[in-house]
């Protein structure tokens, strides 16, 4: 009989990997395995050139890896062995056959369920990790529990609200940990366990405990109300920039508005990330599948908001640039989807960059941390027209335009008064996440277009 001291988690990705790291850093008289299917992924875990960037995630790893942490490819032998099992695999939008485009496709999330029952000889503990559609959670039970083989599994939800880029500072100083049940009594005892592991370093008021479907519609929705706000500030953006308003003041202004928060009010050239757009659509889909349509309507639009907001910035490229940029280099300041990741799942920049190369513009991308996943995503098809280098000043050189796509702080910091010297005049800077001086640029010489204010230029 496996120990009641043992986690498994399937699934290494952006979170698996960090949320097992913590949970055995916290809890170092529990055995925690990690697995997956991917072997590379696995043997990146246990290498230092961990499989994902993340700031401080290799600290905790080196310190908890090999004692009670472990990456491994046997998921079988995991599941046999643990009486604690999350679930962390991926849950993209389905892309085929009846809801495509916006209802979760859950074949990786089925084949677990699958693998964890034909794997098992004793009840167990399952955790949906991952986020899913309300209601999945009653799914994983009907697959689990209608067996043969005499044993019963407690499935239960404790979504995860890490952010890329700041998972370790979010999982070490969690706003709140959700845990959603079933009120029986096995379903309560059940929560117990995993309030326990979670209790070591997360004080009791933070720890929610709710009903399953509730625990699986709020993670829907605390995406969706984080992707709103700054679908509605950017939409303001747009006013901004017709009528001489400027956006990070009316941010500003709303902020102070204790009600309001100051909080995911940064106007931007869209939001990315794997999640986003991923969990709206899937309260969209659930919207209209309960005939819910003008709910639906209401979240949608902000989906479409975030395209207009890219469309919009690739516009207003052409539009300062003569309405031309065939031909003229295009330097691209970051790929990833934030600052501090090197993941570009829902990039805008990779909208961005394959507009700019519609229009036969030559585009060079720098990122400090992208540079592989982007080559990966453009691929081989847009041969010589699309360039990579690790130095934006490389990237700049002979220029015609700089695009600020990503917030990494090293781009606050660069040399601007060297960099124009090497650019083809005029020069132009879109500052897509406005995080530049743009006075100061303007006054050396470069044509400005921030996001939701005013252009300066020259001319
Ligand atoms: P990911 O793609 O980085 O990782 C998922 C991993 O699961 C992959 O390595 C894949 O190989 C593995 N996998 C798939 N099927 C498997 C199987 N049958 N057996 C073993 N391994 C299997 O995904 P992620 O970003 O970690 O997201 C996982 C879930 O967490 C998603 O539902 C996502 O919505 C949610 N989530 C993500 C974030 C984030 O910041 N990325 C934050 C909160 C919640
Ligand atoms: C988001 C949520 O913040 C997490 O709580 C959640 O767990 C996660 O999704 C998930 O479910 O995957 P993440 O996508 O990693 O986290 O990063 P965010 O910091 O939320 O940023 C998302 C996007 O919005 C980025 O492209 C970011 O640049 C953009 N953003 C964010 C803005 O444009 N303006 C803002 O004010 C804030």
């Amino acid at each position: 009989m496996s120990s009641k001291k043992t986690i498994l988690c399937i699934g290494a990705g952006y979170v698996g990997g960090p949320t097992m790291a913590m949970i055995a850093l916290k809890n170092p008289d529990y055995k925690v395995t990690v697995v997956d299917i991917n072997a590379d992924r696995i043997n990146a875990w246990n290498s230092d050139n961990l499989p994902i960037y993340e700031p401080n995630l290799l600290d905790v790893v080196k310190k908890v890896r090999g004692k009670n942490l472990f990456f491994s490819t046997d998921v079988t032998l995991g599941i046999k062995d643990s009486y604690i099992i999350f679930v962390s695999v991926n849950t993209p939008t389905k892309n085929f056959g009846h809801g495509a485009g916006y209802a979760a496709d859950l074949q990786f999330w089925e084949k677990t369920a699958r693998q964890i029952l034909h794997s098992s000889d004793e009840n167990k503990i399952i955790i949906e990790k991952s986020t899913l559609p309300v209601r999945t959670a009653e799914a994983m039970e009907s697959i689990l529990n209608f067996n043969e083989k005499g044993i019963s599994f407690d499935v239960l939800s404790n979504p995860e609200f890490l952010a890329e880029g700041t998972a370790i500072k979010d999982l070490e100083n969690p706003d709140r940990v959700l845990i959603g049940s079933r009120e029986t009594e096995s379903g309560r005892r059940a929560r117990e366990e995993i309030v326990k592991i979670y209790s070591s370093w997360v004080s009791e008021e933070q720890i929610l405990t709710s009903n399953v479907w509730s625990t699986e519609l709020s993670k829907l929705t605390a995406n969706a109300f984080l992707a709103q706000r700054i679908s509605s500030i950017n939409s303001i953006s747009a006013i901004c920039e017709k009528t001489e308003a400027d956006v990070d003041e009316v941010a500003r202004a709303v902020g102070t508005d204790s009600r309001i928060g100051a909080k995911f009010l940064k106007a931007s050239v869209g939001f990315g990330g794997s999640c986003f757009k991923k969990d709206i659509l899937n309260l969209v889909y659930l919207s209209r599948h309960y005939g819910l349509s003008e709910v639906g309507d209401y979240w949608e639009s902000v989906v479409k908001m975030n395209e207009y907001q890219e469309k919009r910035f690739v516009l207003n490229m052409l539009k300062e640039m003569f309405n031309t940029i065939s031909g003229k280099r295009i330097a691209i300041f970051g790929f990833a989807f934030k600052a501090d990741t090197g993941d570009i799942r829902e990039s805008p920049a990779i909208y961005i960059v394959k507009t700019l190369l519609e229009e036969m513009a030559n585009v060079v991308i720098t990122d400090p941390q992208a540079i592989n996943n982007a080559k990966i995503e453009l691929g081989e098809t847009l041969d010589d027209k699309v360039s990579y280098c690790t130095d934006p000043y490389e990237a700049a050189n002979n220029a015609h335009a700089i695009a600020i796509l990503t917030e990494w702080d090293i781009y606050k910091k660069l040399d601007y008064k060297a960099i124009l010297q090497t650019m083809q005049k005029p020069a132009f800077i879109f500052d897509g996440r406005n995080i530049l001086n743009h006075k100061e640029l303007f006054k050396l010489g470069y044509n400005v277009t921030p996001i939701g204010k005013p252009s300066l230029r020259h001319f």
